[in-house]
């Protein structure tokens, strides 16, 4: 290839690569729909996003769209979100205001060292970002309120931040393929006057109380990288996430999630651990036929009954209070494991003694299956339950079946070895460590 036709390949390839940017950029928008059957059940709010180069800056203006439903033109409490991975360091846009009056919506710019009410950013706060409020007034909203009587409202606002990415609080960028945001809200505020820098009252406490939460937004898909000003981004209706997820995408973004919530993933992991390398290692140790089979099976299923137990406590540090299914699920497993021990310790004595399996024997086995088929269950229901992604779950899931395919196999396999074994030996022998390898052979 001639070098002219390389340069005239190149200029093409450019050009069709920078007006691909121009079509795919688009605004990203992400959701929660409220319950409008009860205002306060859950949180209402919409935001959509474009990020643009600025040619006299040389770095990205971030266009924001905030919409948040009032129903019935109620004047209680706060709704937010921010650009930050938790409370502290995140730059907050915070919303309130009574939408019957001929006030428009407050917004309320802010910022916080940590788990305090957020305070009023000053200019010197911001490190060269330039914020403005472009637009706020309260809109009456049609939809879920027809025929009920009610009059819904609605706020809407935009706003610019100029050179965004200079925030030195968090790190915001325009090449993040999984920005974290936060939202919060208050529904049941009732503020005496709406100042910008009226005192807030807290959100609900606890990460699964819907009073706050995080959301990941593909900057790279927001940006728009041509010259001209470019308009601020819609809110389109019924679309909960576009270019956005409840859940970070990429290593990095996990971590800082893992990080935000440390004793979720310590108890989710524990669990894990108890249920998917510990109990099925014992079983399968049970099942070996080596002399010291049921001293690693003790050892095992004790570290994973430790694990279990290690976890539960977190998880009622976590929430302390036990209504979800996961949780009863959870305690019910956690008393069967301890009596499992009391039944594998008891069969064990009996067997030492007589020789013999007692009911203690099925009972321990029987209940052990049990144990595993809920534990694996719960494990899953609990990563759908906690925002989890969809692929982890699946993963896990499928982790979960192809391990309990593997130990019934294995149960199969060695209760036949163990069948044609006992026809050829003369009952039972006087070695208690023989007998601890054949008794347990016909059950986990
Ligand atoms: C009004 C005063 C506020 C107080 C006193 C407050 C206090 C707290 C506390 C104590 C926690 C720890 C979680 C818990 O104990 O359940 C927390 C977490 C959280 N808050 Fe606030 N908060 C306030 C306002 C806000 C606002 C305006 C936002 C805006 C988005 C927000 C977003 C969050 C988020 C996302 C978390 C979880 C991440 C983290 O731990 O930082 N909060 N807050
Ligand atoms: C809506 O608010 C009005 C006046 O504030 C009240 O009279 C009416 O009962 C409310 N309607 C509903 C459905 O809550
Ligand atoms: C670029 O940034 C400056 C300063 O923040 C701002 O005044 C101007 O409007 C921006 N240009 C565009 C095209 O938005």
């Amino acid at each position: 290839m001639s070098s002219t036709h390389l340069r005239l390949s190149i200029t093409i390839l450019s050009l069709i690569s920078s007006l691909w940017q121009l079509v795919a950029a688009e605004p990203v928008q992400y959701c929660k729909f409220g319950d409008s059957d009860n205002p306060n059940g859950r949180v209402d709010f919409c935001m959509g996003a474009v990020l643009h180069r600025n040619a006299s800056t040389s770095s990205h203006d971030l266009l924001l769209s905030f919409t948040h439903i009032r129903r019935n033109g109620s004047k209680l409490g706060w709704t937010a979100i921010g650009l930050g991975n938790s409370m502290e360091g995140s730059l907050m846009f915070v919303v309130y205001g009574d939408p019957i009056s001929s006030q428009a919506p407050i917004v309320s710019i802010r910022g916080s060292a940590g788990h305090h009410q957020p305070t009023l950013l000053t200019r010197a706060d911001a490190g060269g970002a330039d914020l403005r409020v472009v637009q706020a007034a309260w809109a009456k909203s049609t939809g879920a309120s027809e025929g009920t009587g009610r009059h819904d409202y609605v706020a809407q606002v935009h706003l610019i931040c100029y050179s965004c990415s200079l925030w030195p609080g968090a790190l915001i960028s325009a090449t993040a393929k999984s920005q974290p945001w936060i939202w919060a809200w208050n529904p049941h505020q009732d503020f005496p006057v709406f100042s910008f820098d009226a005192h807030l009252e807290m959100h609900a406490h606890h990460s699964t109380s819907g009073g706050f939460g995080n959301f990941f937004v593909d900057m790279t898909r927001a940006v728009n990288n041509v010259p001209r000003p470019v308009s601020l981004p819609p809110i389109r209706p019924q679309i909960a996430t576009m270019g956005t997820s409840e859940t970070p995408v990429g290593l990095r973004a996990t971590f800082l999630t893992i990080a935000l919530n440390p004793t979720l993933h310590l108890h989710a992991l524990l669990m894990g651990i108890a249920f998917f390398v510990l109990f099925p290692a014992g079983i399968f140790a049970m099942r070996s036929g080596a002399k010291t089979a049921f001293r690693y099976h003790w050892v095992l299923q004790l570290a994973g009954s430790t694990s279990i137990f290690c976890s539960m406590i977190l998880g009622l540090i976590m929430r302390q209070s036990i209504n979800t299914v996961h949780q009863g699920i959870g305690v019910a497993i956690a008393i069967a494991t301890g009596l499992q021990g009391i039944l594998g310790w008891r069969h064990h004595v009996k067997l030492l003694e007589t020789g013999d399996r007692t009911w203690l024997s099925d009972a321990h086995v029987l209940l052990g299956r049990l144990v595993m088929i809920a534990g694996w269950s719960n494990v899953v229901i609990g990563m759908m339950l906690y925002g989890y992604s969809i692929r982890s779950v699946f993963i896990v899931g499928a982790l979960g079946l192809i391990e309990m395919a593997g130990i019934i196999l294995w149960v199969w396999r060695t209760s036949c070895k163990k069948n044609v074994v006992q026809e050829d030996s003369e009952g039972p022998s006087e070695d208690p460590q023989r007998k601890e390898v054949y008794i347990p052979s016909r059950g986990l």
